[in-house]
């Protein structure tokens, strides 16, 4: 009688460890599909941000067809860092306006993702 009591308390113990497993395990991998659906929306929201605020001037590509104007594709202008980029982007230069008002941050840094994807 003892040991049935015991036995079926280590498998009701058991039951609940699996039941945390798995929760777990489900929260994990939602949080995974999650966090790759974001990505993936960011990229998608950068290239629609980069068309149209961007290319005209620098490339649908990131290669520019003026002079003035630099390449973001095949160039090392985007391996400064986000907050430089995000800073200079938003204050503009000479022939570049000011995305201040325009874009915010994180709009900025969706078409940075996006735009050193190009080649
Ligand atoms: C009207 C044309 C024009 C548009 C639109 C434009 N740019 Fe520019 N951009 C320029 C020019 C010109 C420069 C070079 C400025 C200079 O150094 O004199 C430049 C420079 C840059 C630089 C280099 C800054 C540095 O000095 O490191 C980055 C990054 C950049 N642009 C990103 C963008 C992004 C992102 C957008 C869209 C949100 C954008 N530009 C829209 C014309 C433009």
């Amino acid at each position: 009688m003892i040991k049935i009591t015991a036995a079926s308390g280590i498998t009701h113990q058991s039951t609940g460890a699996l039941h945390i497993t798995l929760l777990a395990i489900t929260l994990l991998t939602s949080l995974f599909i999650f966090s790759n659906k974001a990505m993936a929306a960011d990229m998608a929201n950068g290239k629609n941000l980069y068309m149209a605020h961007c290319s005209g001037c620098h490339g649908g590509n990131g290669i520019s067809f003026m002079q003035q104007v630099p390449n973001l594709a095949r160039s090392g202008i985007l391996a400064q860092t986000d907050p430089v980029l995000i800073d200079k982007i938003l204050a503009g230069k000479n022939a570049m306006p000011p995305f201040f008002g325009i874009l915010n941050d994180r709009q900025i840094r969706d078409i940075i993702v996006y735009a050193r994807s190009l080649m």
